[in-house]
């Protein structure tokens, strides 16, 4: 029987620890760490995200703010509030909530926030920071997904992993969290030759392609870890991951459910890396 990671669970946990941490913080310094939000545009996931991210950094004394802005926001609008948030003193954590606006170019303003507040961990200074093995603000839900495998009790050491997808939100940054981890790395993609082949290597499995139940039992390795980052509709309009969970269910050794995973997981860590940012600021005054 396959062990069904409970990421309701762990990220209840995770949230109990930061407040915990937060509660130092306050003692410490006198103010709650302080985390903005920038929603531009009306998609309905991404406001459901924001929401929940608002409510889950109120419950954790985290002092969260959201900037909502309409669809035709202009780049320039977007990038005058991020440095506007860069020099507020209070503001420890900036997110601008993906994807922004169509016509609005989300590189420059990724690349606009202060290295030192980016707790969605994709500045260019914190990627390099996780590919070279310094203390840099890492993505959520790949430190949610080691979190999970940790939690599972899976050996990560020596194991071959394979990440299927190499997003710079999801892919790229969970092989490197694995290598960091001395897992042994491959990044699967489209183009990849023999998907499911080069799948079935996997002792760990991480499924990032935003593809409905792509992952069937062909492509997953009897008593396989496997971690699922989809968030898609099935044919009947049934939230679903890219794991196909009822075929692969019997074969794997651990699996996340979709929902209940990998989801939860990263508003934890977002909140978790809100504290980080905030702490590291304090003591770099
Ligand atoms: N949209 C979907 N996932 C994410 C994420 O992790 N961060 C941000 N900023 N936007 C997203």
């Amino acid at each position: 029987m396959a062990q069904v990671l409970d990421g309701k669970a762990i990220a209840l946990k995770v949230r109990e620890e930061v407040k915990e941490g937060v509660d130092v913080f306050r003692a410490k310094y006198g103010r709650a760490p302080g985390l903005h939000v920038v929603l531009a545009g009306e998609d309905p996931a991404s406001a459901v995200y924001v929401r929940n991210k608002e409510k889950a950094a109120a419950a954790a004394g985290i002092d969260g703010h959201v900037h909502r802005l309409l669809s035709s926001v202009s780049g320039e609008e977007l990038l005058a509030l991020v440095r506007k948030l860069n020099a507020d003193d209070s503001v420890d954590g900036i997110l601008v909530q993906l994807p922004v606006p169509d016509g609005v170019p989300s590189a420059p303003i990724l690349e606009a926030v202060d290295p030192a507040k980016d707790v969605d961990g994709f500045h260019a200074v914190n990627v390099g920071g996780l590919w070279s093995g310094g203390s840099a603000l890492v993505p959520c839900t790949p430190s949610g997904c080691i979190r999970l495998l940790q939690e599972g009790g899976v050996a990560l050491e020596g194991a071959r992993a394979v990440v299927l997808g190499r997003s710079n939100i999801v892919g790229k940054p969970m092989a490197s969290l694995l290598l960091a981890n001395n897992a042994t790395v491959t990044i699967a993609h489209s183009r990849t030759k023999d998907l499911a082949a080069v799948c079935r290597e996997a002792d760990v499995l991480v499924a990032a392609v935003g593809r409905a139940k792509m992952v069937s039992r062909e492509y997953v390795k009897p008593g396989a870890a496997v971690i699922d980052v989809g968030m898609n509709r099935d044919e009947n309009g049934k939230l679903c991951g890219d794991v196909d969970f009822a075929d692969v269910e019997s074969t794997v050794g651990v699996i996340t459910p979709v929902p209940g995973g990998v989801g939860p997981m990263t508003i934890a860590m977002l909140l978790n890396n809100t504290l980080r940012a905030a702490t590291a600021r304090e003591e770099n005054r």
